[in-house]
């Protein structure tokens, strides 16, 4: 989380900067900051608690600053309240070392008391504050170069960062270093950015360096030199990044989260399109063969919504390949030593790429020798580089912190492996194969018409947006979905919402029915249809007041309220199923007068534990 920016080069870096932070606001959005140096070498920071548009307010849009190379930053606190005084950039003590700071650094404390030791004092309650008055120590102690005090500090640190820091002794340079958390740096002519995700700096750049963990960079207006750990410099060369600058613009919607639920057919178009040939997946791209994919035991780890996209494909592959599948979130998996067989292969599955614990998932399997699949939106995120095999979904950028779009395209992605995992199994046949694809190919119209009827979902969300509980059930992959639908009511709208396998409702939950308690039913899966219509009835003869979700045509459950999407193979349904939530939880919220695009407390991408 947390958003970083940098400039260096010829133009008024604030304004950049402001511009850079706008793209990153997504990462983290409780205080903001810039550090510009002036031509004088002095080194001005501004710093504002709240959205970023106080600190554009503060300082005229940038204006008020001067200085052509600066740092600035966006924050989702860590360590130390949203505030003024933990926002960042953070200077040392004497002000020499300015700093802005992606990640944790665990052992912190630690090193603080060691800066208190030696006479440091401290103003705010950050880790960032300790990171620059130890790099200072350094500096100073050894009458060294910022290249060896950022190597000194990367040997004591542990934990995450991505950092960003001016020297005052340098006045013409930015150094960065990474471990564990996203950055990269662009290059333009006679100008260099830096960034932690490069939507930030596309509209000036598309060439893009990567900087790789325990690694430095040293930059200028000319260029960047880069160097490990021991100082010992790295080649690199500079990739050019495809990503539209458009894509991440508003295009005329009202939000983000709107916009990007109207972009899932294209999402989930253009990422089976790119691994169907005719009546065929075909994975050539990412260098799938039959040999890596061919496994008795998948296990599937990722965080929040990417976890649940992993539910609904536990179901289909199981049903499908009959292979075994274990979906585990990645926070559990990496911390509790889990049993794999030397055949198994673990699937990590993130929009970003830059998830913190499913990041750990992919290195705790590798660790044990056992094959990695990727499934990622972002390119280039550690992820994807790290993983032995990826796949890329093509949902573009997504912004709003709640993911909808890359949920769809993971799904599509999911389905493709299942089909391939059945195939390998000799579970299905070519003509089997065939006409799922066929039904897959049908998907990106069907989740097109869903959107289409969107006003009916904005009725009905008018009519309900006081409502204070809600309860979403189903069974298989319905409760899959109802997962997904739960967590995007929640996130967004701040309703209290819980996701309940249909079945289980009466092991204790039920108690919380009351009159007037809003249950949606999602009813798609044939075989548990009429077991879910009668666990609604149980809730509705207790008050409840029944919104149910199911395929046109279908007759299911008395209900308040009955939402249809287009029939589709029932192992697919969810893609269809969730639409409907994700336009209520959009819905609920802007009724609710609430930031739908930048929810209180969250943030899109987690890049720490
Ligand atoms: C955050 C986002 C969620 C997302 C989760 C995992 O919590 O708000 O929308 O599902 O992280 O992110 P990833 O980038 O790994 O898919």
């Amino acid at each position: 989380m947390c958003g970083i920016v940098g400039y260096i080069g010829k133009k008024q870096a604030a304004p950049i900067l402001l511009e850079g932070l706008k793209k990153l606001e997504y990462r983290g959005y409780d205080s903001a900051g810039l550090a510009v140096r002036a031509d004088d070498g002095e080194v001005t920071v501004v710093k504002t608690k709240g959205r970023l548009s106080r600190l554009a307010e503060r300082t005229g849009s940038g204006a008020l600053l001067h200085g052509t190379c600066g740092i600035g930053h966006t924050r989702w606190a860590t360590h130390g309240e949203p505030s003024e005084e933990n926002a960042h950039p953070h200077k040392c003590m004497d002000g020499s070392v300015t700093v802005v700071h992606n990640g944790i650094l665990e052992n912190y404390r630690e090193l603080r008391e060691k800066l208190v030791r030696k006479g440091y004092t401290f103003h705010s309650q950050t880790d960032t504050e300790v990171i620059a008055n130890l790099l200072h120590y350094y500096y100073k102690k050894y009458h060294s170069d910022p290249i060896d005090a950022v190597s000194r500090f990367m040997m004591r640190a542990r934990g995450s960062y991505a950092l960003a820091v001016l020297f005052e002794d340098y006045g013409d340079e930015i150094y960065v270093a990474r471990k564990d958390s996203p950055m990269i740096i662009g290059a333009g002519r006679g100008e260099m950015f830096i960034a932690s995700d490069v939507p930030a700096i596309l509209k000036y750049t598309k060439r893009v360096y990567y900087i790789e963990n325990y690694e430095m960079a040293r930059i200028t207006r000319e260029g960047a030199e880069f160097y490990n750990i021991d100082r010992e410099p790295v080649e690199k060369r500079a990739v050019r990044v495809t990503l539209d600058e458009n894509a991440a613009e508003m295009g005329g919607y009202e939000h983000f989260m709107i916009k990007e639920i109207h972009e899932q057919p294209q999402a989930v178009e253009l990422t089976l399109n790119s691994y169907l040939s005719g009546d065929y997946v075909d994975f050539s791209e990412c260098k799938l063969c039959d040999k890596f994919l061919e496994t008795d035991e998948i296990v599937i780890v990722a965080c929040g919504s990417a976890y649940h996209v992993g539910v609904v494909l536990q179901y289909v592959v199981e049903k499908l390949a009959r292979i075994p599948v274990r979906v585990e979130l990645a926070s559990e998996f990496r911390y509790r030593d889990p049993i794999l067989g030397k055949n198994a292969l673990v699937v990590a599955i993130s929009q970003s790429g830059e998830t913190a614990d499913t990041l750990a998932a992919v290195r705790e399997a590798k660790a044990r020798g056992i094959r990695t699949l990727a499934i990622v939106n972002v390119r280039g995120s550690s992820i994807a580089r790290e993983a032995d095999k990826t796949v890329y979904t093509f949902a573009g950028p997504e912004i709003a912190v709640a993911t909808t779009k890359a949920y769809s395209a993971q799904l599509a992605v999911g389905y493709l492996l299942a089909l391939e995992w059945a195939r390998i199994a000799g579970r299905i046949d070519d003509v089997q194969c065939a006409a799922y694809i066929e039904e897959l190919r049908n998907l990106p119209q069907k989740i097109a018409s869903v959107i289409e009827n969107k006003d009916a979902i904005q009725k009905f969300a008018a009519e309900n947006s006081t409502v204070t509980d809600v309860f979403m059930i189903g069974r298989g992959i319905d409760y899959a979905a109802c997962l997904e639908g739960a967590l995007k009511l929640k996130e967004v709208s701040y309703v209290h919402t819980e996701a309940y396998a249909a079945g289980e409702l009466k092991h204790g939950t039920i108690s919380l029915i009351e009159n007037g308690t809003v249950v949606f039913g999602v009813l798609t899966q044939s075989e548990v249809l009429e077991k879910t219509a009668s666990n609604l009835e149980e809730v509705r003869t207790r008050g409840a007041s029944i919104v149910t979700v199911s395929f046109e045509g279908e007759k299911t459950a008395e209900a308040k309220y009955a939402f249809h999407v287009p029939r589709t193979d029932e192992l697919f349904a969810a893609s269809l199923s969730v639409i409907p939530l994700q336009l209520l939880s959009y819905y609920v919220s802007l009724q609710r007068g609430l930031d739908v695009d930048k929810p209180r407390n969250l943030a899109k991408s987690v890049t720490v534990e």
